[in-house]
């Protein structure tokens, strides 16, 4: 069994390598990059991602142009990045929605995350906030607790689609508070946001750099931030802990992944680009301006994503399990 193992190993390496010639991977990348973008343009995984291009570009040397392809949750992106050419063309800017909370809320998901990708390496994690609209009456999170179960029946919850941050950590929120509002699905949570602060929609969960501004302008209002410190971009708003709501934990991350089968030398080149990304001042302060939370030397690189997307698929089934059928 382990000789026909490692024969079907080294033909597939021997495929890989055969496809994608040795000087093809030295003078990669000869071409511009696609990096695929599971949602709307202006949202946290679309800024994230334009923040750690601009400085990959440079070291690459090539441009690396962003592709927003929207749809269920980020899953339609996701599918399309699996099935692309593992030629390093074509990577994809997944997130804990995309690549570990869709195994359990889609049974028939198209693709593996901790199988069907290769790990580049992780971006940012980005702390979930309770948010509310501007005139939401409810003043604290104890409030909110008792006006949206009281009101559950008239209220819209915005999400960006099954799969999505928003989505699930509000999903988390409310199997806690024990209520299912309306949900009202928008292709990411740019335009979400948008929603909530003209006041069609009610409440949203979203991740810290999609709305320090909007916080910090009172157009709209931030209950809890879902991680065991406050956050230096929003000091003022409570832990979920401090604001009386503890089991309410919720920190997502944005990452980069390329295709299975991506060759090796390739990997270690966006991997290497996406170090100096996250060493480089001037792009460390604008993810830290929003509130990310940047990973350290020891949790970059392929390996701890890896680990990573295993844990939070670990992680998250049994929230959403737990919640019970969807609608
Ligand atoms: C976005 O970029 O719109 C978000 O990552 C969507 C989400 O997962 O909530």
């Amino acid at each position: 069994m382990l000789s026909i193992l490692s024969r079907l190993l080294v033909a597939g390496l021997a495929i890989g390598l055969a496809a994608f010639p040795a000087t093809a991977q030295t003078d990669y990348p000869r071409r511009p990059i696609t990096l695929i973008v599971p949602f709307a343009a202006g949202g946290p995984t679309d800024v994230i991602a334009r923040i750690a291009a601009d400085h990959m570009t440079r070291t690459l040397g090539q441009p690396i142009v962003i592709e927003n392809i929207v749809g269920a949750g980020g899953t339609t992106a996701s599918t399309r990045a699996a099935r692309a050419a593992p030629d390093g063309y074509t990577i994809e800017m997944g997130h804990m929605g995309t690549h570990a909370a869709s195994v359990a809320l889609y049974p028939n998901l198209a693709y593996k995350p901790d199988v069907d990708f290769a790990p580049i390496g992780l971006v940012a994690g980005t702390p979930v906030l309770i948010l509310g609209k501007k005139d939401f009456p409810p003043k604290d999170l104890k409030e909110f607790v008792a006006y949206v179960k009281a009101n559950v029946d008239k209220l819209n919850m915005a999400h960006a689609g099954v799969g999505s941050v928003s989505f699930t950590t509000c999903l988390l929120l409310n199997s806690i508070l024990g209520i299912k509002p309306t949900s009202i699905p928008f292709n990411g949570t740019g335009p979400a946001l948008t929603a909530l602060i003209s006041g069609q929609v009610d409440y949203m969960c979203d991740q810290i750099v999609n709305i320090v501004q909007q916080v910090q302008a009172g157009q709209i209002k931030a209950y809890a931030v879902g991680t065991a410190e406050r956050n230096p971009a929003l000091p003022h708003v409570p832990t979920s802990k401090e604001a009386g709501l503890p089991a309410f934990q919720a920190q997502a991350w944005n990452a980069l992944f390329a295709p299975k089968g991506t060759p090796q030398p390739v990997l270690d080149k966006l991997s290497d680009a996406l170090d100096k990304a996250l060493d480089d001042e001037g792009t460390r302060k604008r993810l830290l301006e929003l509130g990310s939370v940047l990973p350290d030397k020891s949790g970059r690189g392929q390996q701890p994503l890896a680990a990573l997307v295993k844990s939070e698929i670990d992680r998250w089934t049994p929230v959403i399990k737990a919640a019970g059928p969807l609608n």
